[in-house]
């Protein structure tokens, strides 16, 4: 008799507060992953959260939720997914949560890693470029093993907004933002397009079309889009839920998805000894490879003064 069972393949989330929550939602929808867990100090909280999704699991695709103040419950996990930590107050930017973030990071990647080993880490948590920067040294694993939700939420976001304007398909925007998932990221237009129409050259049915100066107001609006939100509800959840679920289904389906996921950069365009989004190669190793993407030389400046945004926070907490 064939064997068919299936190694049950799962994913561990950081976090029950609302993004980690929001996350084990999204990647049930999706059916990201057989068994999602969720692992949180606050006993009463993550037990509750775990309830309320196992009630909805029947409107899903099959799988299991759990979840436990014990960090044994993430054991074994393929994938592991950072939420913890301090979120944004009203104006404050991602950065300023950098020291405590950190420390909550510098504590829970060993615990992690006693219990699951071979999991590849996602980080979700802000400011999330220097938190997958700091994961990276604090586990000692290989640099495709530790990457970041990134740009992959502000992509989307840039996506929308051009939808919108030109009346098609978010799917069919194909358009990254790149650099710090915070204040210095940036549109890449050069290589923006719709099927394959650069986005500047591309007419709506309507005759509607994009100039610079959409353009610009285009890239403020999804650089502060966080800000707004936050300030009306508090948090962000849904799109970083959503996000970090396609991150964690690139990965468990092996997909080879390019995804501006947030990984160390060791060289291009001579940037080291940062993590950045750009468009990579996402399977179940991590990040298989940073993509050579063409820049003009405004987004190499751009990308370069990302990076030293990044870095000078990185070298005020010793990383
Ligand atoms: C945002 C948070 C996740 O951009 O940084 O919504």
């Amino acid at each position: 008799m064939t064997d068919i069972s299936l190694r049950r393949n799962k994913v561990a989330i950081v976090g029950a507060g609302s993004v980690g929550a929001t996350l084990a939602y999204a990647s049930l929808i999706r059916g990201v992953a057989h068994d999602v867990v969720l692992y949180d100090m606050a006993k009463a909280k993550v037990e509750a959260e775990v309830l309320d999704l196992r009630h909805g699991l029947q409107f899903c695709p099959p799988a299991d939720v759990d979840g436990s103040d014990d960090v044994a419950i993430c054991a074994n996990a393929d994938v592991i997914a950072i939420t913890a930590g301090a979120k944004q107050k009203p104006g404050q930017t991602r950065l300023e949560l950098a020291g405590i973030n950190v420390d909550i990071c510098r504590k829970l990647i060993p615990a992690l890693l006693d219990v699951a080993p071979d999991a590849v880490i996602v980080m979700v948590t802000n400011p999330v470029d220097v938190l997958t920067y700091a994961a990276l040294k604090f586990s000692g694993l290989p640099k495709n093993r530790v990457l970041g939700s990134g740009t992959v939420l502000d992509s989307a976001r840039l996506r929308q907004v051009i939808a919108r304007k030109l009346n098609v398909a978010s799917q069919s925007v194909h358009a990254f933002i790149a650099g710090e998932h915070g204040d210095s990221e940036f549109p890449l237009w050069s290589s923006a397009s719709i099927g394959t129409v650069p986005v500047l050259d591309f007419a709506a049915p309507d005759g509607t079309t994009l100039d610079e100066e959409q353009e610009a107001q285009i890239a403020h609006d999804v650089v502060n889009a966080a800000y707004s939100i936050i300030l009306g509800k508090g948090a962000t959840n849904y799109a970083v839920g959503l996000a970090g679920a396609r991150v964690l289904e690139a990965i468990l389906r092996d997909e080879n998805g390019v995804l501006p996921v947030s990984s160390l950069l060791d060289g291009f365009h001579g940037i080291t000894d940062v993590c950045l989004s750009l468009p990579s190669l996402v399977n179940k190793s991590g990040v298989a490879s940073m993509l050579d993407v063409p820049l003009s030389d405004r987004e190499v400046e751009q990308l370069k003064a990302s990076a030293a945004e990044v870095k000078s926070v990185q070298a005020s907490l010793g990383l």
